[in-house]
């Protein structure tokens, strides 16, 4: 299990709750919402896909399963939450490269995906690392790239029962969409717009998607 001195929000906000939360989510609908937000994608064989705070791997597994001639990388900081979606993917006997890291420090080259997602991730991220979590997801982009991401609404989206249960009202004060869209743009995402949003029971959830623009060789202007 790899030790990182580095602290983040798990996925269920404390580890012992970890084995509740696949179960949870599930039954409070975010497993139709990551659907959602993969339907948006056009994927295509032979393309490289990351998905940044891939959790317990739900939505990594489903890519896979359902694009078999697609890579999938997933990447997260918490061991725990890797070793379950490496046992998730091994399941549904399916390939997943399932990585340790943290989203502002992608350990990928540059012009390493085609194609970026995001689910109830970018809420557990420190506000000081939102843009550098942006700014690395563009980096590893290749030429035409595209970012796929939901998370729940925030300040003044309708919060329901996940959100109140697993996390402080604190981490969802910064999720504003004006907020995530200018984080985008800063980053050097182009296009960046709110696709969609979803009413569910454990609340709002926000669709977004941006575009890598020309890729990193923009990068020095
Ligand atoms: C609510 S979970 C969502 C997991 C998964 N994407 C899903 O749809 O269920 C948020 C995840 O973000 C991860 N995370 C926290 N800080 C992170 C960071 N700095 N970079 C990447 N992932 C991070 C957590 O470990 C956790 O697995």
């Amino acid at each position: 299990m790899v030790e990182s001195s580095r602290t983040y929000l798990p996925a269920a906000g404390c580890d012992w709750r970890l084995p509740l939360y696949d179960p949870f989510v599930k039954l409070l609908g975010g497993d139709a919402a990551r659907r959602a937000l993969l339907d948006q994608a056009v994927l295509r064989p032979g393309q490289r896909v990351l998905d940044v705070g891939c959790g317990t791997g739900t939505l990594a597994t489903l890519i896979k399963q359902l694009h078999p001639e697609v890579e999938v990388v997933g990447l997260d900081p918490d061991p725990k939450a890797l070793a379950r979606a490496r046992r998730k993917a091994e399941r549904a006997a399916v390939s997943v490269q399932f990585d340790h890291g943290f989203g502002d420090e992608l350990p990928y080259p540059e012009a390493s995906f085609d194609r970026v997602f995001s689910s109830f991730m970018f809420h557990h991220l420190p506000a000081e690392e939102k843009g550098s979590t942006l700014r690395e997801v563009r980096r590893v982009f290749k030429t035409g790239g595209e970012f796929y991401m939901m998370d729940f609404e925030g300040p003044h989206g309708v919060h329901g029962l996940l959100a109140r249960v697993l996390h402080a009202k604190k981490t969802l004060a910064d999720n504003a969409e004006d907020r995530v869209l200018s984080l985008m743009r800063e980053a050097g995402l182009t296009d960046a717009k709110k696709v969609g949003r979803r009413t569910m029971l454990f609340g709002g959830v926000a669709y977004y998607r941006a575009s890598a623009g020309l890729g990193p060789s923009t990068d020095a202007v």
